[in-house]
């Protein structure tokens, strides 16, 4: 079962009169296959602790300590750029509002393009299954362009969970969606990454779509 640890952490952002403490003293743990929802208003640092978390930024002070399933644990606000970017390839994967698919490659060379990176052997067909597991089997050879914004996500879903990853991190992955198809992507991010193991670290402004989740930190108040 993968773990993260998350122990007093302190995350500041600009310099100088516009330096500013986003929070200070955060501790959280996560195991796999729990979800927690990062809400509070614009400005609060939820995009940034998911950063932090993700390795992308780098805390003031404070750890942040992944140990994915029989795995050694690894402390990513310690160690340096090249080992926390193949942490991010082999270990995590991200869904972003406006999917950042590759608009070059179909929606399974998007796929295995991922689990390709993550050093998975079989990479097509592993990337083939998943696209299966969001619904999109029949739409492999498509484009991102020719593809609606709801199957352009279920597609950065697969990219995200196609290499087993410890957690998934996701920024208002419904943000850009209309109701419905918001509602049914959320269910298939859900379903899909309990069915991996993965935790699941969800950004939204979305009181529906945070319910969904085990449970709710709100930033916003340091
Ligand atoms: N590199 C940076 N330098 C200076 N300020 C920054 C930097 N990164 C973020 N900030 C500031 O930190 C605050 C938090 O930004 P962040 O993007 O984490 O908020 P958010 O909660 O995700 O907001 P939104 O809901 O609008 O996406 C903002 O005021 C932002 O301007
Ligand atoms: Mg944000």
């Amino acid at each position: 079962m993968a773990r993260l640890q998350v122990d007093d952490l302190t995350l500041r952002v600009g310099a100088g009169a516009d330096a500013l403490t986003l929070f200070s003293g955060l501790n959280l743990t996560l195991e796999g296959g729990e979800s927690l929802a990062l809400t509070g208003r614009s400005g609060s640092g939820k995009s940034s602790l998911l950063h932090c978390l993700g390795g992308l930024l780098t805390p003031q002070a404070g750890r942040v300590c992944w140990t994915p399933a029989g795995q050694p644990t690894v402390a990513l606000s310690a160690v340096g750029e090249g080992a926390r970017s193949a942490f991010r390839r082999r270990h995590l994967g991200f869904v972003f509002q406006f999917f950042h698919l590759i608009p070059t490659l179909t929606a399974l060379e998007n796929v295995a393009f991922m689990a390709e990176l993550a050093g998975q052997d079989a990479p097509l067909e592993r990337a083939r299954a998943m696209l299966d597991a969001v619904g999109l089997g029949a739409r492999g050879s498509a484009f991102p362009e020719t593809l609606s914004g709801g199957e352009q996500q279920r597609v950065a879903l697969a990219r995200a969970l196609v290499h087993g990853p410890a957690a998934v991190l996701a920024d208002e992955p419904t943000g850009n969606l209309d109701g419905r198809t918001a509602d049914a992507v959320a269910a298939v991010l859900f379903e899909q990454v309990r069915r991996v193991g993965a935790a699941l670290i969800l950004v939204t402004h979305d009181p529906a779509l945070a319910a969904r989740a085990d449970g709710t930190l709100a930033l916003g108040a340091g």
